[in-house]
């Protein structure tokens, strides 16, 4: 079975076609091709929605027809066309899903609208080292921050979550305060490792607290105090503040992440989403979880980030289990804000 995975939450647009067989142990990603706004939007320090959305409409056409290509695959031959329904910008996501819904309209094939959190959850079993259900994710994105329990495709528990920023959005306001333009999130983790991540003591807000919840915003402030007081220091001190503000977020995601496996009493972590490429978070990780006898698992360094390969992928897994049954009823909607799954306690 062919499937086609279109991803236009935000400011990248995801093409990618994932092969999909009874009797083969996971799918396998046939073709990508992917496009990022990242410079377009550089100028305005973010994502301006309709700019994301008229950008879309440019690229999404040319990126099917490139993977297609790749693949050496005419449009007839695909069986299902999976697009993110959500949650995202409204306007992008629908440039999405009016393009899935309308290619698989004409070409009389089903679709099916994918959550862009699963998405991320699943893309590591398209990586070389797949993990094994059930385990703990960590979802790190610039939109979210969460710790779930992943029994099974489409079984989700929601142990914590952020109440305020997420992991990348402090990775990016962080950036922007010290001038490091957008997406601040690598910047910031390249010029911090040139600095001393305890030259400053940045506050790692809800640590202590007996729940997996996390909170980031008190951050950015604390950099930004920082920065002031620093004034015409600032250049001279930026990688060792950049390196502190790192070592605060990863701490607290680290700790966080071991405290959930200690809970649930599982061995596998699923980290996933834009944050998840940060090589001192993985190095962290990576030390603490073998303590516990657990292992880490991340997606291959280019699924780390938005891409269309893990929204053919979740569907792949979620038609495999049996979870869903794609839909020939073309009408659609775009959920911009749908929780992946309701918090238990
Ligand atoms: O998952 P993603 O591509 O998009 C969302 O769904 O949000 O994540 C993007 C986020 C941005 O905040 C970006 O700064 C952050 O991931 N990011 C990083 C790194 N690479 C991407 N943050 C820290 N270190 C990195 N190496
Ligand atoms: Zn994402």
């Amino acid at each position: 079975m062919w499937i086609l995975g279109i991803e236009s939450s935000c400011d990248e647009t995801g093409v990618a076609l994932v092969r999909a067989d009874a009797g083969q142990a996971l799918p396998v990603l046939a073709a990508q091709a992917l496009h990022t706004q990242a410079a377009m939007h550089e100028a305005y320090g973010g994502v301006v929605p309709e700019l994301a959305s008229r950008d879309h409409i440019r690229r999404v056409l040319p990126l099917i027809q490139q993977v297609m290509n790749e693949a050496g695959l005419g449009l007839a031959e695909l069986d299902v066309i999976a697009y993110t329904r959500g949650p995202g910008l409204a306007g992008a996501l629908l440039v999405g899903a009016g393009t899935a819904c309308a290619l698989a309209a004409g070409l009389g094939k089903p679709v099916i609208g994918i959550h862009h959190l699963e998405g991320h959850l699943l893309s590591p079993f398209l990586s070389a080292d797949p993990p094994a259900f059930p385990f703990v994710a960590l979802l790190v994105s610039g939109g979210h921050t969460q710790l779930m329990q992943v029994d099974a495709v489409g079984s989700y528990v929601l142990l914590g979550e952020t109440i305020d920023d997420a992991a990348g959005e402090a990775f990016d306001k962080s950036a922007k305060l010290m001038g490091l333009g957008y997406p601040g999130g690598p910047a910031l983790a390249a010029l911090a490792e040139q600095g001393n991540p305890q030259a400053f003591a940045l506050p790692r807000p809800l640590l202590n607290q007996p729940n997996l919840d996390f909170s980031f915003a008190g951050l950015k402030t604390a950099v930004l105090t920082q920065s002031q007081k620093l004034g015409a220091e600032l250049n001279a001190s930026k990688a060792d503040l950049a390196a502190s503000t790192q070592a605060a977020i990863v701490d607290v995601l680290v700790k966080k992440s071991v405290k959930a496996l200690k809970q649930t009493g599982l061995k596998t972590l699923v980290v996933a989403g834009g944050v998840g490429a940060n090589q001192a978070l993985r190095k962290q990780l990576q030390s603490d979880c073998r303590k516990l006898g657990a292992r880490v698992h991340y997606p291959e360094p280019d699924l780390c980030t938005d891409n269309g390969a893990m929204i053919a992928m979740a569907a792949a897994m979620r038609l495999g289990a049996g979870v869903e049954l794609p839909t020939s009823n073309y009408a659609f909607n775009v959920l911009p804000r749908w929780p992946l799954a309701q918090k238990t306690a």
